[in-house]
């Protein structure tokens, strides 16, 4: 089978927000105890974290994570997780039917942050409470001195303000099992009047409006019209979250999921610029897909857990080859609309539906979708270019022009560098990629990174965490400014270019 891209440095999708390669961490299973954090672990430090973890972490270079939840902070008492440690309560956890000990909270994860070279990106408890505890903690979080809750941090040891940036306004508040769900209207005004006194605290945060909890909603997109129609003045992003799965077993349309996903964002972006239009605005409201990945593999296990565990091993999706596929075509959809896609989390980071597992007191290892989100993350910086894709096609029971080629390049002015990221989703054949570079002059390979294996149900574990893993031995040439490459067949494929 051949395929042709065809890029030029003029044609610009948009400059690529480093935070599209953020991931999450809840108060969710084994995210933080036992994933993050685990006192008495062999690699813990003095803190609690666990090296090894923050050495992955590390590793994946991710550069924003959102905390402390998910549908835990719709129930969530940030007041718990603070001061001494012996004082803290424990709570019934009633999202994930958990006890939370309440052992870390947000000033642990702060310091976790610095550790780990990441930023934090906070989110507030709009379900049970509202605008007085948001401005609160923004005031615990961000205010210098001088003040209640800034002084009463400093009294907990942390007298630098922790400097966050980065603000969601609740989670997945359209959904029915949201604890404190809401209507969009009802959702607008909170968040509106939550933003507002968030922001009179601190005028340099930025806020992120909650949208769609998947592009199945019913809600969908009414729900973002109306609540951008409350909030847009005081908002910068909207937020999309949407996760796959493969339950019956059908690869050829799992794998082309990553199109629903081109059309969520489109008509989101749609939405935002409505709104604009309606209102007769001045700014983009950009998109912050800040929940996104392959769940599915965990939820019989889950519905049998036992309630009311601490740290129970929720959502513990041990992911395939074909899920690491399907996770390199939804990060080549969001750089597609690199230009409004600003912001995005992997969810999650560690152990809940996560790149980074762990075994108590055992080690971590790389789950196989680690591999598209690191390379992502390390080669796909600078400017999404507009890929002109040339592709034979299939057709599923429900998906049809599917494209065997998902590609895009990226184009690194600084570094002199030109990578191309492209999945195979043929199950069956080899494909031939021609690249032409046309504006770029003679280009040179650096290097050809293949992710590919016989078995798309093949998963790395504990005993054995090489199974699927990237190789350098792809073949791509370059002849001038043409660069050939063999694409083996279901394989996810990243060619570096000077
Ligand atoms: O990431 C797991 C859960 O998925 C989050 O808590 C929630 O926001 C979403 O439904």
């Amino acid at each position: 089978m051949k395929a042709k891209l065809t890029v030029d440095k003029d044609f610009v999708i948009g400059k690529i927000d480093k935070r599209i390669y953020g991931s999450f961490i809840e108060h969710l299973g084994r995210a933080v105890y036992g994933g993050i954090y685990e006192p008495g672990h062999a690699t813990a430090d003095e803190q609690g974290f666990r090296e090894d973890v923050l050495a992955l972490v590390r590793e994946l270079q991710t550069p924003i994570v959102r905390y402390p939840g998910g549908n835990f902070v719709s129930g969530y008492n940030w007041e718990d997780g603070v001061g001494p440690v012996e004082a803290r309560k424990k709570r019934l956890e009633l999202a994930w039917r958990t006890i939370e000990p309440n052992t870390f909270g947000l000033n642990e994860f702060a310091g976790w942050c610095r550790k780990a070279g990441t930023e934090a990106m906070m989110a507030v408890n709009l379900g049970t409470r509202g605008a007085d505890e948001a401005r609160n903690l923004v005031e615990y979080c961000n205010h210098p001195s001088g003040s209640y809750y800034s002084d009463l941090r400093a009294s907990h040891g942390c007298h630098a303000p922790h400097a966050i940036k980065t603000w969601c306004l609740g989670n997945e508040m359209d959904g029915p099992w949201q604890i404190g769900h809401k209507t969009a209207h009802e959702y607008g005004r909170t968040a509106l009047e939550s933003a507002k006194v968030m922001k009179w605290v601190d005028p340099t945060i930025e806020l992120v409006a909650c949208g769609s909890s998947s592009l199945g909603m019913k809600t969908f997109p009414e729900w973002e019209a109306t609540v951008l129609d409350h909030t847009y003045e005081q908002v910068e992003y909207i937020s999309l979250h949407q996760y796959y799965g493969n339950r019956d077993g059908d690869s050829p349309t799992f794998l082309a999921r990553s199109l629903e996903m081109d059309q969520f964002i489109h008509s989101v972006i749609a939405t935002c610029d409505y709104v604009k239009a309606r209102k007769r605005g001045k700014k983009d409201i950009h998109l912050s897909f800040d929940e996104w990945n392959v769940w599915y593999h965990s939820n019989e296990a889950d519905r049998q857990m036992e309630p009311w565990q601490v740290a129970p091993p929720q959502l513990e999706d041990v992911y395939n080859h074909e899920d690491a596929l399907l996770v390199g075509c939804m990060l080549i959809s969001m750089l597609k609309r690199a230009d409004r896609v600003k912001m995005a989390c992997l969810a999650q980071l560690v152990n809940v539906i996560a790149p980074i597992m762990t075994a108590n007191d055992g080690g971590a290892w790389r789950q196989t979708i680690f591999y598209p989100f690191l390379h992502a993350s390390v080669y796909g910086h600078g400017e999404a270019l507009v890929p002109l894709v040339q592709s034979p096609k299939y057709d599923t029971k429900t998906i049809t022009d599917v494209p065997y080629l998902e590609s895009i390049a990226v184009y690194n002015e600084a570094r002199g560098e030109v990578t191309i990221f492209a999945v195979n989703r043929s199950l069956d054949e080899a494909m031939t990629l021609q690249s032409d570079l046309r504006s770029f002059g003679d280009c040179r390979v650096i290097a050809h990174t293949v992710l590919e294996h016989d078995d798309l149900k093949a998963v790395n574990t504990e005993a054995q965490p090489d199974t699927v893993k990237p190789h350098d031995g792809g073949d791509a040439a370059a002849d001038g400014t043409l660069v050939t490459a063999t694409l083996p067949r279901q394989s996810w494929n990243v060619i570096r270019l000077s």
